[in-house]
């Protein structure tokens, strides 16, 4: 029999290699195909296979139920759980979120798992994260390759974890360090989960065979199953202390705090009952606004980068870039790409200015080595050889892909553009980062316009996540395609933006600024409005953003605009009296507010308050008060107009892009999923009336996107938009 003979065998010192020799595997699919099951002598070897990530959707917890089943039923002595493909379990199946949930539930696999009279071991590979860790702490014992990543980043998805998470990693590891890595949703490297106890190994190797010689050795040792629901409660900390940090790291989000909450449970309660409040705790979370912001966030990120035009186009290769410009953005952009492994030239007026530039440069460096993202010698190598500065665009003509970032000015770009097309070589992308202009123009100054493209970077550009992959008229698809490709390359959520005043985000930005603008106008104060966007979740509000970005930026667009402006459109002029007074903002140490240094953050300017009272007096204005949700109300009704304006005119191409715009540049709550899915929860109709009434007061200001006009008729929402284009 071979239970019999393998038995035997287990009598001797033995390796996998010798169990090999003990005769043919069993092997065969556990009632579901998600999870292979092999008999291996007396070790049962249960092997995920769901691509891309092992998610653990129902076929999968079947059939880890029926791989237990199974090797108990054979008389193994041992299970190992592995997964196929790039990775170990990357979590519950989120595509099953707000459905029905189909038994057997993950916290059962798991306590099944954990309950086997058999030693269960976990073999980690890729990422062990959520659901996907849940499962491997109910192993008796994990060993990991040294790239694996563990994690339990539920919060990003706006639950916590559910399948005993909150109550076994603080058994295993502590209360601090499980608060860490449950709030922060932080992947752990091996090594650190190593030293934290999450791991008891770490080997190189293909997880199967790492694995297996694990259990084996185990078994030689007669190591005992060791269930993490049977070590003692972790010692307690002090919780209420903890559960208010926490709670105001999260801006408003829930999910974290009360993540807290459920490790204390891990202190105080018996096992059995804190895991049934755990899930109670999860299912509660399951039911809010905020866990379908987030899983809207976590899909809409993925969404982006795929565009039905592109499915059969490949990229332009891209290996060395120029950049024009070396300053705030030029530098930055320089950054990220040497950082991506790109080899940058990049070309300045003088020979002062590039040696600005690359002092600009050095000092992003110098920041990633700080944070040791970069080593020393990586630095070395990147300033001294990948790096090239010059005055003469003939440098640029071996490039693959140029970036333009100097001055804001048609004329100056133009100039750039014509002599890009007269130096750099046939199929280079050539790009501009311009932030409002025309992209058609730019385009027409050279004589290859399929080949221009505008590639929106954020500052600081070497830090922000956002690119505007701005398409002209004539851009050639594989341009689009390149564009999109060096995101990837950089590590930037890339969203598809049409060409038109400030393209998707700045566009959007001037609307919603606006209608803070009116605001302060009618009575409310900066500082109000700031601390109200605030307490809806903003990092900053619009004004302490305005200081940090700098007041003299908005000063030249007021100046630029006046001469063609509508005599309909209401905007204040008070913040010029700062202007001309030389308060610029943080770098002046004065703007709206008052900067001290060595200080985190500002004071309220009382100078402010004066000049907005004098203009009111000037303009008539009778101030009212405003309730922080009305300012709410207002600003978020100006954004979700104009965002629906925008994907109504294709500027962006589905709700979902605009949401990703503004979730990755402009520091929207993540939370919330963007404004058009905010949109959504709120209930359009609502929104409409809103924007209706408010017309009644202003109705240059106010005019109703047509498409949340019709979607309201239609009964429909922007994500049934979102679905559409999916289909
Ligand atoms: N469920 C369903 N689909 C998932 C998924 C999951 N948990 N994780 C990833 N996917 C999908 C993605 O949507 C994507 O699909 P697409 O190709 O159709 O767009 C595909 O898998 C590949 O994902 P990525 O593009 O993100 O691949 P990467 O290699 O860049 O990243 C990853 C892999 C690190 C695993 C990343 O996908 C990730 O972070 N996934 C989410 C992990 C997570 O949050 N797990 C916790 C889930 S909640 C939970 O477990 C609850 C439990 O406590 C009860
Ligand atoms: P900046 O003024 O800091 O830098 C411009 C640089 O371009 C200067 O160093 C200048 O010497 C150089 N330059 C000017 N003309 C040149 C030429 N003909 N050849 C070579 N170099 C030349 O400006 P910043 O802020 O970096 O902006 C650059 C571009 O990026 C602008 O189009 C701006 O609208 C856009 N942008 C700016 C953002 C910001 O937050 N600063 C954000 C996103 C886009």
């Amino acid at each position: 029999m071979i239970f019999a003979g393998n038995r035997l065998a287990l009598t001797q010192p033995a390796h996998i290699n010798e169990l090999r020799l003990l005769g043919p595997p069993e092997w065969g699919t556990c009632m579901t195909d998600a999870i292979h099951y092999e008999l291996q002598g007396d070790i049962a070897i249960l092997k995920a296979q769901n691509p891309p990530v092992n998610a653990l959707g129902h076929a999968v917890r079947q059939g880890l139920v029926d791989g237990l089943e199974r090797a108990e039923a054979d008389n193994a002595r041992a299970i190992l759980i592995h997964g196929d493909g790039s990775t170990w379990f990357a979590g519950a199946d989120i595509r099953e979120f707000g459905k029905p949930m189909q038994e057997p539930l993950l916290p059962d696999v798991c306590n099944r798992i954990e309950a086997s009279p058999l030693l269960v071991v976990g073999a980690l590979h890729g990422t062990a994260l959520g659901g996907g860790l849940e499962v491997a702490l109910c192993c008796h014992y994990r060993i990991a390759v040294p790239g694996a990543r563990v994690g339990l980043p539920e919060v990003m998805l706006g639950i916590l974890p559910g399948a005993g998470g909150t109550q076994r990693l603080p058994r295993l590891i502590g209360v601090e360090p499980a608060i860490d890595i449950i709030t922060t949703a932080r992947q752990v490297g091996a090594q650190e989960a190593l030293e934290l106890g999450i791991l008891d190994r770490v080997r190189e190797g293909e997880p199967r065979d790492v694995g297996l010689a694990f259990v084996r050795a185990l078994l030689d040792d007669d190591a005992p199953r060791r269930p993490v629901s049977e070590m003692p409660a972790p010692k307690p900390i002090d919780f209420d202390a903890m559960y208010q940090t926490v709670l105001k790291r999260g801006r408003g989000q829930i999910a974290p705090a009360q993540a807290v909450r459920a490790v204390q449970l891990a202190c105080e309660l018996p096992f059995d009952e804190g895991l049934r409040r755990e899930r109670e705790m999860f299912m509660d979370l399951m039911e809010t606004d905020q866990r379908q912001g987030m899983i809207h966030a976590f899909f809409a990120e993925r969404a982006v980068s795929k565009l039905p035009e592109l499915k059969a186009v490949e990229p332009r290769v891209v290996n060395a870039i120029g950049v024009i410009g070396g300053g705030t953005m030029g530098a930055g952009i320089a950054t990220s790409a040497l950082l991506a492994g790109l080899n940058v030239t990049l070309v300045e007026m003088s020979q002062e200015a590039a040696d600005a530039a690359r002092t600009r440069i050095e000092g992003n460096l110098a920041g990633a080595l700080k944070r040791n993202k970069i080593t020393q010698d990586r630095y070395d190598t990147l300033t001294q050889e990948t790096l090239a500065l010059a005055t003469d665009y003939d440098a640029l003509k071996d490039a693959d892909l140029v970036i333009e970032a100097v001055f804001e000015d048609m004329d100056v770009k133009k100039d750039v553009f014509t002599k890009l097309d007269a130096v750099c070589k046939p199929g280079a992308v050539l790009a501009t980062n311009t932030s409002y202009l025309d992209v058609n123009e730019i385009a027409a100054a050279t004589a290859r316009p399929g080949d221009v493209i505008g590639l929106h970077f954020f500052s600081p550009a070497h830090v922000m996540k956002l690119l505007e992959v701005v398409v002209a008229d004539r851009t050639a698809p594989d341009t689009v395609a390149t564009g999109f490709a060096l995101g990837k390359k950089m590590g930037k959520i890339a969203v598809r933006a049409g060409v038109c005043d400030g393209f998707i985000g700045n566009r959007i930005l001037a609307t919603y600024r606006t209608a803070a603008d009116h605001m302060v106008l009618d009575g409310a104060s900066p500082f109000q409005i700031d601390k109200a966007l605030e307490d809806f979740g903003f990092a900053m509000g619009p004004y302490a953003v305005a200081d940090l970005a700098g007041l003299d930026i908005g000063w030249a667009m007021r100046k630029r605009q006046a001469p063609h402006r509508d005599p309909r459109e209401r905007v204040p002029s008070y913040p010029d009296r700062l202007c001309e007074a030389g308060h610029f903002g943080q770098k002046t140490g004065k703007g709206y507010y008052i900067y001290e240094t060595g200080k985190r953050g500002g004071t309220p300017n009382p100078e402010v308050t004066g000049l907005i009272e004098a203009e009111r007096a000037e303009r008539g204005i009778t101030p009212r008060d405003f309730t922080d949700e009305e300012i709410v109300r207002r600003y978020m009704a100006a954004m979700v107009n104009e965002a629906a304006k925008v994907v109504g005119e294709g500027i962006a191409r589905r709700p979902l892009d605009v949401d990703m715009v503004l979730l990755s540049g402009y520091g929207f709550p993540r939370y919330h999923g963007g404004p058009l899915k905010w949109a959504d929860l709120q209930g359009l109709p609502g929104l409409l009336d809103d924007i209706k009434s408010y017309a009644r007061e202003d109705d240059h200001f106010w005019q109703p996107a047509p498409l949340l006009e019709r979607l309201v008729e239609e009964g429909r929402n922007f994500d049934d938009l979102n679905k559409e284009a999916a289909s």
